[in-house]
């Protein structure tokens, strides 16, 4: 039986006076997937993901969360749903510690409003404390968020985003501005946690190695096109694929 499908962009549409970044991309999101976007610089991945998460105004098309029409809905509001997402830039408070951070967030969460004479240090503790071993932070949680090495901070914020108990999870190059090797082992926390938590992901990732490495779906982006979503093994091997992000424009075949 095939899975439910969970997210679901019907003819997106993005202009941005006449440039138009998000061209007719409908995709969908199963159930338990690791799904990659992948796509040159500038193809739209990024304006994708804010039209999902409401961060931007669609100008045509809709988006679908577990059968409910969230299109033009609140940022804040979809998170609260179960749609949580990173950034591509780091998105964390950097003055205060590693534990404030994900604290702040599980407050927010709550619903409950927070300023520098409620953050009880014993606030939603036991969890914060889960979050930051979850992420692999549990030894940082003093340090202030700001002065941690890159790659922390992306783990922080991934701390963060998991705050909001979500159930479909968008990340944005996870990944970016880390080596080689903190990229590999990046990855494979969010596989394992997206596995053991049993949550949807779409992620965006330049790595390759990484996005056939992790993804059960690849979904291609070009000029804001969706060109291509399937199976990994199959995106190889598409003409369409190969040519326009490949750079296979002048092949002879
Ligand atoms: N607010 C905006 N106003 C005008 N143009 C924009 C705006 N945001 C994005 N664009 C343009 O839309 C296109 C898609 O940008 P987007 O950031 O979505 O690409 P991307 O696939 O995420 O790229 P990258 O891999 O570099 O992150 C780019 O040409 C970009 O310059
Ligand atoms: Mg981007």
């Amino acid at each position: 039986m095939e899975a439910e499908t969970v997210l679901e962009t019907k003819n997106a549409l993005k202009d941005f006076e006449g440039f138009v970044a998000i061209r007719d991309v409908s995709i969908d999101l199963k159930q338990g997937e690791k799904h990659a976007i992948i796509g040159p610089n500038g193809a739209g991945k990024t304006t994708l993901f804010n039209l999902i998460t409401g961060h931007l105004e669609m100008d045509g098309g809709t988006v679908h969360f577990e059968g409910h029409d969230i299109t033009g809905t609140a940022p804040h509001k979809i998170v609260k749903l179960g749609l949580a997402r990173s950034f591509q830039r780091i998105n964390i408070y950097p003055r205060m510690s590693v534990f404030e951070n994900v604290q702040v967030a599980l407050i927010a969460r709550d619903g409950r409003s927070f300023h520098m004479f409620t953050l009880g240090y014993n606030l939603n503790r036991g969890e914060t404390d889960e979050l930051l071993q979850l992420v692999g932070l549990h030894d940082a949680a003093d340090e202030i968020a700001g002065e941690l090495a890159y790659g922390k901070q992306k783990q922080l914020e991934l701390a963060i985003s998991l705050a909001s108990h979500p159930r479909v999870l968008l990340l944005d190059e996870p990944t970016a501005g880390m080596s080689p090797a903190e990229t590999v082992e990046a990855m494979e926390l969010i596989k394992e946690i997206t596995e053991a938590r049993g949550l949807t992901l779409l992620f965006t990732e330049h790595d390759m190695g990484v996005v056939f490495g992790i993804a059960d779906r690849i979904s291609v982006l070009h000029h804001g096109e969706l060109i291509f979503s399937g199976a990994p093994d199959h995106v190889r091997e598409d003409p369409e694929v190969r040519r326009v992000y490949l750079g296979e424009d002048h092949g002879a075949a």
